[in-house]
């Protein structure tokens, strides 16, 4: 139980899937916030791997251990569903340097946005710093073992697909 009031975070992403990279960042931020909410862009232009209905249902399956999280789908601005649920904070993870470039630049612009709204990053445990939902679909194409990448129901269900 934290002593005090932390507020409220988005976790925003695309997650598909959601791996196990995405959890130590989302464990980790339910450490320093009240309350932390996976929102899952629906980018209709985008057909993705799983649809984002699968998706909140996969990582709600995920985070069953987590008291103070919640799954959303969102669509349109980010800042703007930030701003409606009085969000404090955009939690974001950080892989390599890689990462770096697009992290500020969507920050900066969601600050210009909505300046009362921080993005808060954390930097990705060493065990899952090469990791993204890409590399695990592009493996997984090809028909590799992405157990140690994606927590148990997202395996499953990747491999009854
Ligand atoms: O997991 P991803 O694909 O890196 O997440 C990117 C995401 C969903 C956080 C970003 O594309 C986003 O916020 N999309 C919603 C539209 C929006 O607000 N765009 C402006 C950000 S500069």
């Amino acid at each position: 139980m934290k002593s005090h009031s932390t507020g409220l975070a988005l976790y925003p992403g695309s997650f598909d899937p959601f791996t196990f990279g995405h959890l130590d960042i989302l464990e980790r931020g339910c450490r320093l916030f009240d309350h932390v909410v996976v929102t899952i862009a629906n980018n209709s232009s985008k057909r993705g791997f799983f649809s984002p209905q699968e998706r909140r249902d996969l990582i709600l399956k995920c985070v069953g251990h987590l008291d103070n999280v919640s799954v959303e789908i969102f669509e349109g601005l980010l800042v703007e569903y930030a701003s409606r649920k009085k969000a404090i904070a955009l939690l974001r993870g950080l892989r390599q340097v890689s990462d770096f470039d697009y992290e500020f630049r969507m920050s900066f612009a969601n600050r210009r946005l909505a300046p009362e709204v921080e993005t808060v990053f954390l930097m990705t445990s060493e065990a899952h710093a090469l990791i993204s939902a890409s590399i695990v679909r592009e493996i997984h194409g090809h028909g590799g073992d992405i157990s140690s990448f994606v927590p148990e129901p997202v395996l499953s269900s990747m491999l009854s697909k």
